[in-house]
């Protein structure tokens, strides 16, 4: 009989791996296990060139040295989660880890351990090539002949330019560690089950807002990437427009499938649910259920953003007329959010507060609700001061922009949303309006219309500049643009 499988640590054991234990591996002859040991040429890849941004991420981590001395900090990729049996969702490593390595793997995990004379001496910790002895590589589900050639330690040292040890060693390694020690949550439960007694919620916490506080001003690596993220997307809005009738033929699953092929051709994924949102789904703030019909004479409003194979990612709408021609209403509801949008891209320079847009843009809007006739005689100070406005325009004009879409959330209020713009951060424009298809405060004529108009806008040291204005914006442009397409 061949042995139960799987060791999930194969050293622990000198039993060789012969079936995988899902039963779906038929069993292996002692033959066969000692054959697909031996036959194998020397791969190992010499002489590699570090990552493009391994002097950035070298930075960021003797920033993080310099912010916690004397402390040991620990920093996980996270884990593959079961998306049913035995298959899983497509990894995307934690963004503090991406962030400090530039590596992706999964089950990995950085360790910052102080050194007595001062600063830190890093390490990743990585699950090493399969070895062929046990069998790990090719009777495993997670083998390398099951899901691809890992890097060696010694490869992944030159590539990230980080000393790189055996992450199955960690455990024993973290035990026997004293001192003050500091863990990201919330990645790997295995890894914060070896720091229980040693680390503190608080503490951790600290951590967590260091690492979403650093990103806030991005380097220059980070403003090229969410540069190509930009690009990217909006070479996937051009698709969108081109297969528009092939959407109006099926549904609003079409628009989502075209933009994640070119989210997949050219990056690593979207950077979030595409939210392909035609006619009345428009009101509904986070549509990813993209189901429904794509019909001539509606809206399609079309929120999507490319993450690149670096883990920077655009977040950008347009909100479209799927016939290629705006209505007279359709056209007045745009033009009220693009000179919303305007009025909040203005308020966007180094040393304005971090509200400062948010306001600009509500201002316009609940002018233009006021004039609609929408908030009966209240005059606009008034509705602002009420924040009436904000049955239609419903949520925030922004946010920050990098390796999360909502990026630097655990950022600190008094750093982010009461703090004060500098050249480096990149944030989101993105006013709307959306009229419900059950408001009966609103004439009928307006019911199920939802516009949003949203750009990545990076401050400079002069103002700003829009990283995604490839896609017009101007409804008469936006127009002309589909026209192009459409040919
Ligand atoms: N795509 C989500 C957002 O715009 O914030
Ligand atoms: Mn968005
Ligand atoms: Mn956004």
């Amino acid at each position: 009989m061949a042995e139960e499988l799987t060791p999930e640590t194969p050293e622990e054991t000198d039993e060789p791996i012969k079936q995988r234990k899902n039963g779906l591996y038929p069993g292996v002859s002692d033959e066969l296990a000692e054959n697909m040991k031996s036959g194998w040429a020397d791969t190992e890849l010499r002489g590699l060139e570090p990552i493009a941004q391994a002097a950035h991420t070298a930075a960021r981590r003797a920033a993080l040295s310099e912010r916690f001395p004397g402390e040991r900090l620990v920093i996980p990729s996270g884990n593959l989660r079961t998306r049913s049996n035995d298959t899983e969702y497509a990894f995307r490593p934690s963004t503090e880890y991406a962030y400090l390595t530039g590596d992706h793997t999964h089950d990995s995990v950085l360790v910052l351990e102080p050194r007595k004379a001062g600063g830190h001496e890093a390490t990743v910790y990585l699950l090493p090539r399969s070895d062929r002895e046990n069998g790990e590589f090719w009777l495993d589900g997670q083998g390398e002949l099951w899901v691809g050639r890992r890097h060696s330690l010694t490869e992944a040292e030159q590539l990230l330019g980080i000393p790189a040890k055996d992450v199955r060693d960690l455990p024993a390694a973290l035990a026997e560690a004293t001192g003050p020690v500091r863990n990201v949550r919330g990645h790997d439960a295995g890894i914060e089950a070896a720091l229980t007694d040693k680390v503190t919620a608080e503490r951790d916490e600290e951590l967590r807002v260091y690492l979403s506080e650093a990103r806030l001003v991005k380097d220059e690596f980070e403003i090229g990437e969410l540069q190509r993220a930009c690009d990217s997307t909006a070479r996937g809005f051009e698709d969108v427009v081109r297969v528009l009738d092939k959407a109006e033929a099926t549904s609003e699953r079409y628009i989502e499938g075209t933009f994640f092929l070119r989210a997949r051709v050219e990056g690593n994924d979207i950077g979030y649910g595409s939210i392909c949102a035609a006619g009345p789904h428009a009101t509904t703030l986070h549509w990813v259920r993209n189901d429904g019909p794509v019909r001539s004479g509606e809206l399609l409003l079309l929120d999507a953003g490319v993450e690149t194979t670096t883990l920077y990612t655009a977040d950008v709408t347009r909100t479209l007329p799927i016939n290629g021609r705006f209505t007279e209403l359709q056209r007045k509801i745009y033009d009220a959010v693009y000179d919303a949008q305007e009025a909040g891209i203005a308020a966007v320079r180094p040393g304005a507060k971090y509200r400062e847009f948010h306001d600009a843009a509500q201002r316009v809007l609940a002018e233009r609700l006021v004039s609609w006739g929408l908030l009966g005689d209240m005059d606009v100070e008034k509705v602002l001061e009420l924040g009436l406005q904000r049955r239609w325009t419903l949520h925030g004009t922004g946010h920050m922009l990098g390796m999360d879409v909502h990026d630097c959330a655990a950022a600190r209020t008094e750093t982010y949303v009461d703090g004060v713009l500098e050249p480096g951060m990149c944030l989101t424009v993105e006013p709307g309006l959306y009229f419900q298809a059950d408001d009966l405060t609103v004439p009928e004529e307006y019911r199920g219309i939802g516009v949003r108009i949203e750009d990545d806008i990076l401050v400079t040291e002069d103002g700003n500049r829009n990283l995604s204005a490839a896609l017009p914006r101007r409804s008469d442009e936006v127009e002309a643009w589909m026209a192009g397409l459409k040919g």
